[in-house]
């Protein structure tokens, strides 16, 4: 059996819930291995419409083990209450499976996220504001506090003692609130009881799957311009989405995992602050903000649009090592004209052509993208189910992205319904 990961291609949201709840249906395992609730994954089915923030999607299929990985950042308020709204709506949780080696995001993180916001000023990042960034940061600077220390007081006690007056100098010093040991201490007890169940040993979990021939879906979260890494830094995340992070965030050798699914909108669009070189701030803009319903999963923020970007989508097929491409939303080009794809930038200073996605951030000001400019096929698609039955503009647009990419595209999404999919090659 394949195990697979499934990653954002450009900068989130691009529906890699609904790719990954097509595939759940033959998974043995699904699990989130980076990132927290800054998620917002949405699965329709029917009149039913699922948010996920940390669980992973595969929880709709009953019998599917679910896990929250070690790389991912739990804020164990947000966790619970997702525990508890979907066990409201007859979804059972009980193969949920929490690694005690992720890490808490707690109160004085949010406070922090906050702050950070506030200080940059202009240059804020445009964060989800759910103290992602300083739980990471307090991990790598190994003053965080993981799962598994909600359970022995004594030692939580004593780590609090030394990271709280640390965090209270800096929120004092702008005049936030601070932080008492026992609010914190309460908080923890609080949701140490409700996540009891859930918090198993993970490794053996993943590890007796492995042996006995069971495939492992991988939920990323996020995107790959987000990565703290090959993102566009700092206008980031704090963790690393791409394929390589669903490996350091669950203890799965790269030997293991057989295929990278990239998932791409058919256009993109950008929640937050940083360059997004084929942002449309005028109409055409609005025009795909308003027919895709661009808002938010997580804060409801109007996401940024612009038409799909190659570059990136040839940049993220390197650095994921993509197998296969998932492309959604194409049904939101409907009514479009024309339809560009950006396929290469131009440096407006001395007109130097990158066709390939140039790492430094810092050229970035300078360049312009270069469109190929292909004719719509304005006609509804939402209803189509083969490949051979889209308009042939659509199939050509299609084409255009597998031949710049070099990445066989094996989803084609038309709609947020399940049944609103076409399969070329399922790749599980
Ligand atoms: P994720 O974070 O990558 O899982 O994506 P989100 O759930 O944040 O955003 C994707 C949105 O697009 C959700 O509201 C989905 O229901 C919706 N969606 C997914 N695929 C399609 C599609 O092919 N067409 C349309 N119109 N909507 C889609
Ligand atoms: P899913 O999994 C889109 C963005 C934020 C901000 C930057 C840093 O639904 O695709 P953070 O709170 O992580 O420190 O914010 O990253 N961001 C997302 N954008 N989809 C997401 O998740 C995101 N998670 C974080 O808007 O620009
Ligand atoms: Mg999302």
């Amino acid at each position: 059996m394949t195990s697979i990961v499934i990653v954002g291609g450009q900068w989130g949201d691009e529906g890699k819930a609904k790719v990954i709840d097509l595939l759940s249906e033959k998974a043995d395992v699904v699990l989130r291995y980076q990132g927290g609730c800054n998620a917002g994954h949405t699965v329709v089915t029917g009149d039913k419409t699922y948010k996920f923030h940390l669980i992973p999607s595969g929880i709709l299929y009953p019998g599917k083990i679910c896990i929250i990985g070690n790389g991912t950042v739990i804020n164990p308020q947000v966790l619970s209450g997702e525990i508890e709204n979907l066990q409201a709506k007859g979804i059972d949780t009980s193969n949920l499976c929490v690694s005690p080696q992720a890490h808490l995001t707690l109160p004085y993180h949010i406070a922090l996220d906050e702050l950070s916001e506030e200080f940059l000023q202009n240059s804020k990042i445009g964060t989800t504001k759910r103290g992602i960034g300083p739980t990471y940061v307090d991990k790598i600077g190994r003053t965080g506090i993981r799962i598994e220390d909600l359970y022995e007081k004594e030692d939580l006690e004593s780590r609090l003692d030394i990271i709280l007056p640390q965090k209270n100098v800096i929120l004092k010093h702008y005049g936030k609130k601070t932080f008492e040991k026992q609010e914190v201490l309460e908080f923890c007890e609080k949701y140490a009881q409700k996540l009891k169940p859930y918090v198993k040993d993970v490794n053996e979990i993943i590890h007796n799957a492995l042996k006995n021939g069971q495939n492992i879906l991988f939920e990323g979260a996020q995107g790959t311009m987000l990565d703290i890494d090959h993102g566009t830094y700092p206008y980031v995340t704090s963790s690393n989405p791409i394929s390589a992070g669903a490996s350091t965030g669950s203890g799965v050798g790269f030997t293991n995992i057989g295929k990278v699914i990239g998932v791409f909108k058919a256009y993109v669009t950008r929640v937050g602050e940083g360059p997004f070189l084929t942002e449309l701030k005028g109409s055409e803009g609005e025009k795909l903000q308003q027919t895709g319903m661009e808002f938010g999963t997580t804060t409801g923020r109007k996401r940024r649009c612009g038409w799909f970007d190659a570059v990136i989508a040839k940049y993220s097929s390197m650095v994921n090592g993509l197998t296969g491409i998932a492309i959604t939303k194409i049904d939101v080009l409907d009514n479009f004209d024309e339809i560009k794809i950006c396929i290469a930038y131009k440096d407006s200073r001395n007109g130097k052509i990158y066709e390939n996605y140039p790492s430094s951030t810092h050229i970035h000001k300078y360049l312009e993208p270069v469109y190929d400019v292909m004719p719509g096929w304005k006609q509804d698609i939402s209803g189509v189910r083969e490949f051979a039955g889209l308009p042939e503009n659509a199939r050509k647009f299609i084409l255009k992205i597998e031949s710049l990419t070099g990445v066989p595209v094996e989803v084609v999404s038309v709609g947020a319904q399940r049944s609103q999919t076409i399969i070329r090659n399922l790749p599980i």
